[in-house]
């Protein structure tokens, strides 16, 4: 059963600036909701009870998007304003919990995890979910993290979400090499080697990893003696490679489609997708897009 996501906020956001001045990056919207909203609503739909937030001093608004706005609650109620009231009290489900921890010092992806080991321990397996990264799931009867978690059901391997990216852009992410010639989306199999930033040259793949992890609690031991690697900082990447040495790990080939929120076009897009089938803002929004097709 993993019943814990681990979701490091702590980062400022330097490629939001200066968006993410004043607010964290990821309480920017996308459509009606903060980014961050999506991916706890994503890690609920695979079956996640408790959400542990690793973040800073500077991120209050993070957990206060999640907690409960007495005083909002009851303006609206006295105001009659009953449907957005629910949509409220709705943000996440009665039995799901946010928990929060700090990260003191930006040391890397692979210390913001290791920061959450008080929480987790290590003897229970967990999912790291990467904010800036939205992963959509439409069309899907369940969601890509749902499908990791079955494959972790069926196997007990840690399984890391993986797709395919052009090559000019594997520098940006941790590369996997594969154990088998291919993988099919919705398909899991063993890894041969994982490696955090390659250049071009040295990629094993074009098969990046794309922001979503269900992890075993023994990757914390290999996270506390993991040196600092690419850019100087403590990296997941080489840990999870430590632990594919120890007792092997799966890439899992994502089906849905992924936005990167982290950078302004990856943002847009996810805008675009998101607006054209909302509910209530769907139909006006293909309107506007049809409007400004038609510009220069
Ligand atoms: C992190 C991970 C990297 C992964 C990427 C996905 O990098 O270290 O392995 O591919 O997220 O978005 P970051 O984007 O934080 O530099």
């Amino acid at each position: 059963m993993i019943r814990k996501a681990v979701l490091p906020v702590a980062g400022f956001g330097t490629r939001c600036l200066p968006a993410s001045k004043a607010i964290p990056k990821e309480m920017i919207t996308i459509v009606d909701k903060p980014v961050i909203q999506y991916v706890v609503e994503e890690a609920v739909a695979a079956g996640i009870k408790e959400i542990v937030l690793v973040t800073h001093s500077s991120k209050g608004a993070i957990e206060n998007h999640f907690d409960k706005h007495f005083e909002l609650e009851s303006t609206l109620e006295a105001k009659g304003k009953h449907e957005l009231l629910e949509e409220l009290r709705n943000i996440i489900p009665d039995d799901v919990k946010i928990i929060s921890v700090r990260q003191p010092e930006p040391l890397g992806l692979g210390h913001a995890i290791l920061c959450a080991r008080p929480i987790v321990g290590d003897d229970e397996p967990f999912a790291v979910l990467l904010p800036d990264v939205l992963v959509d799931g439409q069309g899907l009867a369940r969601n890509d993290l749902a499908g990791m978690v079955d494959a972790f059901n069926a196997t007990g391997q840690a399984q890391i979400m993986v797709e395919n990216v052009p090559r000019d852009m594997v520098y940006k992410y941790g590369i996997v090499a594969l154990e088998t010639p291919d993988l099919a989306p919705g398909q899991s199999a063993a890894i041969s080697s994982v490696v955090e930033k390659p250049t071009v040259e040295a990629a094993p793949s074009t098969l990046a990893v794309i922001g979503r992890y269900l992890l075993p609690g023994s990757i914390f031991p290999l996270l506390a003696k993991t040196p600092p690697g690419a850019g100087n900082e403590i990296q997941l990447t080489d840990a999870i490679d430590a632990l594919r040495g120890q007792e092997g790990v799966a890439a899992y080939r994502m089906q849905g489609a992924t936005y990167d929120c982290g950078h302004q076009l990856g943002y847009l897009e996810a805008i675009l997708a998101f607006a054209k089938r909302h509910p209530k803002h769907g139909q006006g929004f293909q309107k506007l897009l049809a409007r400004y097709a038609d510009q220069e």
